[in-house]
Formats: structure tokens, C-alpha cells, sequence
């Protein structure tokens, strides 16, 4: 079966971006794919965060995988800190990979760039994150749109690696949805839905109960002209909004304009459909919150079978670039 590795930073609460974005896509994947999903808390120290807010997230996070519809019967759940080959290849890719390709990364140049303080591991982060990927063998990457320079970087460590040592890794493909690859802030819909900006009215969590869903999206910015039209370079808010229906209604962003002539009325249906996309998360998160022992014993199992494949896979970089055995 086709590998598909894929991660999420436990640095936050999950959104609608990272579900729509990512999440619906591991759980498609998991049937017809050797899939693997961790929860990359190495990244998440790439700023600040305090520690007992982490450990809690990291938990959570795990949880939530569960609570989006991960099934630990047919798919491997893990904690990234827990295999220790992710940092031990990251210093191996590390020493192929140059400062000119990583002061690239849109990223690192919107989060640290002109920072004084900028933490080193801030600006590696993309070299971690080819690590978790090639240790894996992976054939797909499902990730939201903002993930796919990463991606590119990871492909080009893999290619150079290969042709300088042998052929070690596979080259991975990314995988983005055609609709919804970048879910915007309902507020401010020129950026992205993010964890990290404080933006309560602009981000729906997957957890939010229906009635805050309803009240964000009857709050979305939109604009004054008041034409039901798809046009994400004039009119972003409306085309963000049209997207989510797309998205709910499994139509295409146009199709979707064509059916309303009142953003009110797309508004209410959109809320409608936003509730009962989420609503079997919550659902199993709340069956779930009661038996935490058991989303320990999934990401026990998980580290355990994602240890045995990256242990393997570190030893034949490790060997290629000459460490003794
Ligand atoms: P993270 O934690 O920011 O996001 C997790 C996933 O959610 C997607 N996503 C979005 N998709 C659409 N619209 C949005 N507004 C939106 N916001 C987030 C992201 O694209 C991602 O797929 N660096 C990664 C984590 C990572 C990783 C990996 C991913 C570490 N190692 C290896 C894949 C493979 C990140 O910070 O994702």
C-alpha cells in the first residue's frame, strides 16, 4: 500500500483550515494507505509556548485526531518526540541543506525575519519537517495550501540526498484539496485561519459549539457592493464564505454563487452546514474525553510502529553519509 505521512502542530486549538485543509484528507486516506499522523511537538518549540500548556495540547491534539475521525484500527497515531530519529535525521539533512534555501521559506520570512531573536529552530523547521516526512518512505503529504513550499523542500533534500549518496529515500508528492487548501480568517480574509493569530471571531474551532459557529459566520466580513459573485481577488470575503459552502455542499465555488442572491441567506446555510460537518467531532470528543487512558495506549501503539519503520530508515541515511555502524 502507498505510505501517506502527515503532521499538525499541537501549538493550538484545531480549526476549521486545519480540518477542511488537512484533516478531511487523513481520514479519507486512511482506508486505501499505510497512513501515518503525528503530532509534531518538536515543532511547536519553534516559539514560545509555555511547557504545561504544551504537554496539555499535545494530549489534546492526539484526542482531537481521534475526535476528526483518525481510527487507530487502520492507521498509526503518534507523538513525534517519542521517535527519536526525527531530530537525528534533521542534523543529517541538515548538513545538505544550505541557508540560502531555507531564508527562502515564505514562513520563516513572514514569522522571523528582521527578529533579532529569532530562534534557530525557527529557521531549521522546514528541515525537521522534510525529516518526519522522508523517514517514513512516504508517497503522499495531504496538507493545506501553506505547507507546499515545505513540501518542495522536502523533494529537493530527498533528490539531492539520492544523487549524493545513493538511493535512500522516496520523493514525496503533495497532496492539497481542490477546494478549501486555504481556509482565510473570517474577519480578516486577506490571511489565513491560524492557531497563532488571536482572532476569536475570524476562527472557527472544530470543538465550537453551534451556536458560536452561527454567530462567526453571520459576523464574516464581507463587503458593501453586495454582488453574489466568486472572485477571491475582489472580493475575498465572499469567496472565502462560497468556498466553505463548496466545501459543505461538495459543489464548486461558482455553482454555489449561482443558487443565492442574498449573502444573508448564504450566510445561514453556510452556519447550517458548517454545525453538521463538525457535528460528529464533537460528538466523538465527547465520547472520548472520558476515557483518556485510551488515547494513551493509541499514541503508545503508534510511537512504537512509527519507530520501528523511521529506526530502519535512519540507519540506511546514517550509513549512506559514512557513520559508522
Ligand atoms: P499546521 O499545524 O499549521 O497545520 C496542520 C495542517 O492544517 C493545514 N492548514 C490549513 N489548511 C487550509 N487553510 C488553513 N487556513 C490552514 N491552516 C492550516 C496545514 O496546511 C497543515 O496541513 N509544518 C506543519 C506541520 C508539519 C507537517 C510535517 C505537515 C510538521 N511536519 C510533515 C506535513 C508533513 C504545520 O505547521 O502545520
Amino acid at each position: 500500500m502507498p505510505r501517506v505521512f502527515s503532521g499538525v502542530k499541537p501549538s493550538g486549538d484545531f480549526h476549521l483550515g486545519n480540518y477542511i485543509g488537512a484533516f478531511r484528507q487523513w481520514v479519507a486516506h486512511q482506508e486505501d494507505h499505510d497512513a501515518l499522523y503525528c503530532v509534531v511537538d518538536l515543532h511547536a518549540l519553534t516559539e514560545e509556548i509555555d511547557p504545561e500548556y504544551l504537554r496539555r495540547k499535545t494530549f489534546e491534539a492526539a484526542l482531537n485526531l481521534l475526535a476528526v475521525g483518525l481510527d487507530p484500527a487502520v492507521c498509526t497515531i503518534f507523538v513525534q518526540s517519542h521517535v527519536p530519529e526525527h531530530p537525528r535525521l534533521t542534523w543529517l539533512l541538515e548538513c545538505s541543506a544550505s541557508m540560502g534555501e531555507l531564508r527562502r521559506m515564505t514562513q520563516f520570512k513572514a514569522k522571523g525575519s528582521g527578529q533579532e531573536a529569532v530562534r534557530v529552530g525557527l529557521f531549521t523547521y522546514p528541515v525537521l519537517m522534510a525529516a518526519d516526512i522522508l523517514l517514513y518512505d512516504t508517497d503522499l503529504v495531504p496538507v493545506g495550501e501553506d505547507q507546499r513550499q515545505h513540501l518542495e523542500l522536502a523533494r529537493e533534500l530527498a533528490q539531492r540526498f539520492n544523487h549524493r549518496y545513493g538511493a535512500t529515500f522516496s520523493v514525496p508528492q503533495a497532496a492539497t484539496p481542490g477546494v478549501g487548501a486555504r481556509v482565510m480568517d473570517l474577519q480578516h480574509p486577506e490571511r489565513k485561519m491560524s492557531k497563532s493569530v488571536d482572532s476569536p471571531l475570524g476562527t472557527v474551532d472544530v470543538l465550537d459549539d453551534p451556536a458560536d459557529i452561527a454567530r462567526k459566520v453571520k459576523k464574516a466580513v464581507t463587503d458593501t457592493d453586495a454582488q453574489m459573485r466568486y472572485d477571491p481577488g475582489a472580493k475575498p470575503g465572499l469567496a472565502n464564505l462560497l468556498e466553505l459552502m463548496a466545501v459543505v455542499t461538495g459543489k464548486g465555488p461558482d455553482e454555489v454563487a449561482s443558487g443565492y442572491t442574498r449573502y444573508g441567506d448564504l450566510k445561514a446555510d453556510l452556519a447550517d452546514g458548517l454545525v453538521e460537518l463538525l457535528r460528529p467531532v464533537r460528538e466523538r470528543h465527547r465520547t472520548l474525553s472520558a476515557e483518556p487512558e485510551s488515547v494513551h495506549e493509541v499514541l503508545r501503539t503508534g510511537a512504537a510502529r512509527a519507530h520501528e519503520i523511521a529506526s530502519a530508515t535512519y540507519a540506511r541515511a546514517a550509513r549512506a553519509m559514512g557513520l559508522l555502524a
